[in-house]
This record gives structure tokens, C-alpha cells and sequence, in this order.
């Protein structure tokens, strides 16, 4: 199938590694010009030539390293790219802990990272969007949307209220070309999982891959996603084909949320 995005730009926040990268390598190989960003430079221009390698001629991946959880590294992405069609919204989950714990700071990270800096960045690129009647938001968010992980509680917290705002807007840009839709990650294998295993292998004091194979066959998949199926799947929504999609939340965890609906 043929996405009909070739020649498009794409930023796609948080994206020298796991699910941003994955989205990113999709868009690329569509034909997408996209400006990468991510906080650790060395990996960003690794990932940059990766893209690069694969992209078909004519195609421009540009990277910008910064922390997109603040207004200068926000400022400096979208100044990175020529017109911002297609946005991906990203960045790194907050800490596992207890509530009791969270301080008014931690709150406003988590806060930051994973509900006003996707906020801003579509109050940046929204309006030009629908002035020039095309455009497509997807924002990574996580399965703990829909079935809260207790220990994430900063996470299903800051991520909840991003999807209350998406829900809105959604609905009050599709007249003009423009959706907006939420990806919800369950277990990838990615470096995030990797951390949240070794974390969890630390603390019980057994081996990292015995938790790990534990927690593939609990899924109904009996595995992982990966990065790539993930990247598929945001470049659907970014297709011309999925311009009467908007304001949905669309779980990939193989199965694992046992609901009808
Ligand atoms: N993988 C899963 O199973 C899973 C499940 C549910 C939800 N999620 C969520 O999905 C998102 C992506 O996860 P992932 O698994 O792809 O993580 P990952 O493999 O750890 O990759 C995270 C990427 O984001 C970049 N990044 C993190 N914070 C950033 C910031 N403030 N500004 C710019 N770049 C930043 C990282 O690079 P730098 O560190 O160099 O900046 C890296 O490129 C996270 O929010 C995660 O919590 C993941």
C-alpha cells in the first residue's frame, strides 16, 4: 500500500532509539523527510546514518540534539524543520516509585516530559496544519492509559491528562486535514523494557532473563512487540488512508488488556 506521504516532513521526538525510532525508520522508508531529535548526540547521529541508509533518494533525515522536555530543545526541533506535516510526539517515561515519594517537583517532570511538551509542540504546529488542510499528531503514550500500572503512577497520571486534551482537539481539527491519535505501547523490547527488567531483576534478586521470559509468556502474543511493528502502525496512521481517524487511542500490546473493548 502506498501511505501517500512521500515527500512530507516528519519531526519525531525522542527517536535515537526504541519506539521513536522505529516510527521514524517507517516514515523514512515511505519517503519522509524527518528531523530527529534525542538528548545523548552520539546515539542520535548513529541512528541519523542508519536512516540515512535506508532512505530513498532525495529523502533528508536531519538530527538535532536536545531535551524536547524543555522550551529551548522544543524551539530548536521545529526550527530544524522546514514545514512540520507530520509529528510524532515522544520522550522518556518517568521513574517507577511511590506515590508517597513524589514531590511537587517530580510531578512537574513527569508533567513536562509527558503531557505539556506534546501540548506545546502541537500548539506550535496545529494551526499552520489545518491552514495549509493537511496534517497528522500521533503521541506515544503507554497501555498504563487504559489499564494503570500501579508503580507508574507519574506516568498514568501525565499521560491521562495528555489524552483528556487529545480527545478535545482531535474532534476540532479533522474538518481541515488534521488527526490526532494516541499509540499505546504495551511491552516492546526496547532499552526501556530492558531497564524496567533489570530494575525488577535487581530487586527480586533472580535472573533478568527469567523475569524477561516470564513476562513473554504471560502476553497473549507469548512475546514482545517490536520497534518495527510499532513503526508500521504509526505510519498507517500517518497515511493519507487514515484521514477519518482521529481521537483514538489505539493499544498495540498483543492482546494483553483482557477487555471486550
Ligand atoms: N517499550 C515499552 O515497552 C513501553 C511501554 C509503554 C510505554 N512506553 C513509553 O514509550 C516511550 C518510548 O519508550 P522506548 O521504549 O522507545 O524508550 P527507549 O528505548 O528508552 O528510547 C527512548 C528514546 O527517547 C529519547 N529521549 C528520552 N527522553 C528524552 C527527552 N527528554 N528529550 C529528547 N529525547 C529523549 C532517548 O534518547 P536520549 O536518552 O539520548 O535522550 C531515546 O532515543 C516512553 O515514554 C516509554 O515510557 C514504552
Amino acid at each position: 500500500m502506498d501511505l501517500g506521504i512521500q515527500g512530507r516532513w516528519a519531526l519525531v521526538c525522542a527517536a535515537s532509539k526504541g519506539l521513536g525510532k522505529g516510527c521514524a525508520r517507517a516514515l523514512v522508508q515511505e519517503g519522509v523527510n524527518v528531523v530527529i531529535t534525542a538528548r545523548g548526540e552520539e546515539a542520535l547521529q548513529r541512528t541519523a546514518e542508519e536512516l540515512r541508509a535506508l532512505a530513498p533518494p532525495g529523502v533528508q533525515v536531519l538530527a538535532v540534539a536536545g531535551d524536547i522536555a524543555t522550551a529551548e530543545g522544543r524551539a530548536a526541533a521545529l526550527a530544524a524543520c522546514p514545514q512540520v506535516d507530520i509529528l510524532v510526539n515522544n520522550a522518556g517515561g518517568p521513574p517507577p516509585g511511590d506515590f508517597r515519594d513524589w514531590d511537587r517537583e517530580a510531578w512537574i517532570r513527569a508533567l513536562d516530559a509527558n503531557m505539556l511538551t506534546p501540548i506545546e509542540l502541537m500548539k506550535a504546529v496545529v494551526d499552520p496544519m489545518m491552514a495549509r488542510g493537511w496534517g497528522r499528531v500521533v503521541n506515544i503514550t503507554s497501555a498504563a492509559v487504559k489499564a494503570p500500572i500501579d508503580i507508574l503512577g507519574l506516568s498514568n497520571g501525565a499521560r491521562s491528562g495528555l489524552t483528556g486534551f487529545v480527545a478535545g482537539l482531535s474532534r476540532k481539527t479533522v474538518a481541515r486535514g488534521v488527526t490526532i491519535n494516541n499509540l499505546l505501547p504495551g511491552p516492546f523490547d526496547t532499552d526501556r523494557i530492558r531497564q524496567t527488567l533489570q530494575g525488577a531483576a535487581a530487586k527480586s534478586g533472580r535472573p533478568v532473563e527469567e523475569i524477561a521470559e516470564e513476562r513473554r509468556t504471560q502476553n497473549p502474543a507469548g512475546r514482545f512487540g517490536t520497534a518495527d511493528e510499532f513503526g508500521a502502525a504509526c505510519a498507517f496512521l500517518c497515511s493519507v488512508h487514515a484521514g477519518f481517524i482521529t481521537g483514538q487511542n489505539l493499544l498495540m500490546d498483543g492482546g494483553a488488556y483482557p477487555g471486550t473493548f
